[in-house]
């Protein structure tokens, strides 16, 4: 017991010594505070992707006061790329300027800016009132393994992708093609994602056994990479980390046939590529994160196929998806509204956070794509998730993850989560 309280203490240190009262519930609520942010926009323009947005929160605009963009860290002889003057409280604004790819295996393990920051500044110019900058966070979960050991796997929030594995860059000709527009649903490579801080994959798997590759990771029947660089990436990072990640093998549209064959054989494949990684299903999702750091395995494979999670120690049920096959922004709300009021609570889940084109609108393209149509609800859901939805959710999964603000989210709902924790057990 007295071990929590001493976690207790520790948390005044890092939280600024603000002391909080345990006997109240009024925490601190990272949807209270001051915040600007820069998002990455899923719309290219004028055949340019990764273009920057700038989110503002909680703000008292005062005329005069500023934000801007700037490409190095704000000082007060710092040229703006770009300027608004906010006149609301909160508020998305495009700017004219671009992020340029980086390779995954040149961002590092090591959480860094990328090269934009975005300030909050007084009228008079003399202060900088809040600020951040587009970063990476590959280490987001072990740099608060103190706090957060303590709270159990089904009590954390994971930011995760939809489709993990349909990935690809935007270039000019992708808006040309009508397969691409529906198919594509992330930016960025898997090794990317998990180093701008993505901790749930859902991956659906398929089986070509008349190709050279055999295994590829696809989006329905369409065929998108090779599961080996899906493995690969995961690999990497768990290598250069102290990270949890959960892969979930969702679906298995083609090749899989009915019997459990072809599901050994992939078996086969998780043991030879994981088996030094791959946690014991018996710690279930009551486990402590701290028990899973002891047993330094950290990668929980999720299967979707109750007789082959029978099978293997390594294998855990499936996470449930909860996926509400709708078209529009209302729909989603109402949808995940219902999700967040009765939640599943004995197993890990995921709200599925986007929306899902009709076959009749991906043929007319009435919505122009996964790209605009996760542009239509990606504030919308960093607003819920940032707000009290945040307290409850176990996995959120967005298309163009990084169109969202779900990884800050989750660090700081779980920070909030654990005091939380640390005060109910004192
Ligand atoms: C403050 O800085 C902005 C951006 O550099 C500039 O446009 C503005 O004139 C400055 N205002 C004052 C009061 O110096
Ligand atoms: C553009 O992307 C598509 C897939 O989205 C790919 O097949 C094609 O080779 C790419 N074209 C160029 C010029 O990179
Ligand atoms: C989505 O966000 C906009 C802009 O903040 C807001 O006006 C609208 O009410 C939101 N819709 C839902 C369903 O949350």
């Amino acid at each position: 017991m007295w071990k929590y309280s001493l976690l207790f203490v520790l948390l005044h240190f890092v939280t600024g010594g603000i002391v909080r009262r345990c006997s109240t519930s009024s925490f601190a609520d990272p949807s209270q505070q001051l915040q600007v942010s820069i998002i990455v926009s899923s719309v290219p323009k004028d055949k340019v992707a990764r273009r920057l947005i700038l989110s503002w929160d909680n703000a008292s605009p005062v005329d005069g006061e500023w934000i801007g963009l700037f490409n190095e860290e704000p000082s007060s002889s710092s040229v703006p790329l770009f300027v608004v003057q906010p006149q609301s409280s909160s508020g998305w604004v495009e700017t004219n300027s671009h992020e340029t790819a980086s390779p995954s295996h040149d961002l590092g393990y090591i959480k860094r800016c990328l090269g934009f920051w975005v300030a909050y500044v007084s009228a008079d110019n003399s202060t900088v009132v809040a600020s951040s900058c587009l970063q990476t966070e590959p280490t987001w979960m072990s740099d608060l393994e103190a706090e957060l050991s303590p709270l159990l796997l089904r009590q954390i929030f994971l930011p995760g992708t939809h489709d993990t594995g349909a990935y690809e860059e935007y270039n000019s000709s992708s808006e040309s093609n009508l397969i691409v527009k529906y198919t594509i649903t992330q930016e960025d490579d898997i090794l990317s994602q998990l180093i701008n801080g993505v901790r749930y994959l859902d991956i659906r798997a398929a089986y070509y056994p008349d190709t050279d590759e055999v295994w590829f990771v696809n989006h329905g029947l369409i065929r998108i990479h090779p599961l080996q660089s899906v493995f690969d990436d995961v690999r990497t990072f768990l290598q250069n980390t102290n990270e949890i990640v959960i892969l979930d093998f969702h679906g298995f549209p083609v090749g899989f046939g009915s019997g459990l064959a072809v599901h050994e054989k992939l078996l086969e494949l998780l043991k030879n590529e994981f088996g030094d990684f791959a946690a014991p299903s018996s710690l279930t999702w009551n486990v402590q994160l701290g028990d899973i750091w002891s047993t330094k395995r950290r990668l929980l494979l999720t299967y979707n196929d109750g007789a082959m999670v029978e099978r293997s120690e390594i294998l855990w049920p499936a996470v449930s998806h909860q996926w509400g096959d709708v078209q529009t922004l209302d729909n989603l709300y109402k949808y995940l509204s219902g999700v967040m009021n009765n939640p599943p609570n004995d197993k890990g889940w995921s709200a599925m956070a986007e929306l899902t084109p009709t076959t009749l609108q991906v043929i007319t393209d009435e919505l122009g794509g996964l790209r605009r149509m996760s542009e239509m609800v990606n504030q919308n859901v960093t607003t819920w998730y940032r707000g009290i939805w945040g307290q409850t959710v176990n996995i959120v999964a967005a298309d163009f993850f990084r169109g969202t603000r779900l990884v800050e989210a989750a660090i700081d709902w779980n920070q909030i989560r654990a005091q939380q924790l640390a005060c109910s057990i004192q």
